[in-house]
């Protein structure tokens, strides 16, 4: 009985220490997990993008994303740009294009859409992209453009 006193603690003090050691074995590699990701750029999404300020598909969602997706068929308030860049304007059978879109007569091309982005009645008056403000910072026209093309 007298021994039984004697090594319980004992016993419970080293499977404690065992817990121990391995609590630190985990952290210690989940630490070093953490460092890798962090110090490689292609884990973080925003790093690869290489700029200072916001990437493409944030200045996209910002300035269109309220009306515009990308995904091929998801039509909101404004046509799915899916492939824009190289699509004739106005030609989704499924949107419902103002008639000036419609009879654009043109296939959207990065100049294009600079402008069209810039001010969108000087490329296509009439048209009814709508309330749209225009984007005045052609370095946030040239990302979001780059990003579209990029994301076809
Ligand atoms: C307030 C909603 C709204 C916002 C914000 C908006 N658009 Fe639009 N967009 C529309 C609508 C509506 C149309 C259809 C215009 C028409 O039929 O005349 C359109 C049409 C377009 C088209 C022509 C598509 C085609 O199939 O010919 C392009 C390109 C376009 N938008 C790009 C953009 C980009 C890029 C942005 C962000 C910089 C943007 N839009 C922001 C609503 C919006």
């Amino acid at each position: 009985m007298r021994e039984w006193h004697l090594v319980t603690p004992l016993a419970r003090s080293t499977s404690i220490d065992h817990l121990r050691h391995r609590n630190r074995v985990f952290l210690i590699s989940a630490l070093s997990v953490l460092a890798c990701m962090l110090s490689s750029p292609s884990a973080l999404p925003q790093a690869s993008q290489g700029t200072e300020g916001v990437s493409g598909q944030q200045a996209f969602n910002n300035a269109c994303r309220t009306c515009h997706m990308v995904r091929e068929g998801d039509n909101r308030l404004g046509p799915n740009l899916h492939k824009i860049v190289g699509r004739k304007a106005g030609s989704l059978p499924d949107y419902a294009f103002s008639s000036a879109m419609k009879e654009a007569g043109f296939v959207w091309d990065e100049d294009k859409l600079d402008r069209f982005i810039a001010n969108p009645d000087e490329v296509v008056p009439g048209n009814s992209m709508k309330p749209y403000g225009g984007l005045s910072s052609s370095e946030d026209r040239k990302k979001i453009i780059a990003f579209l093309a990029q994301s076809q």
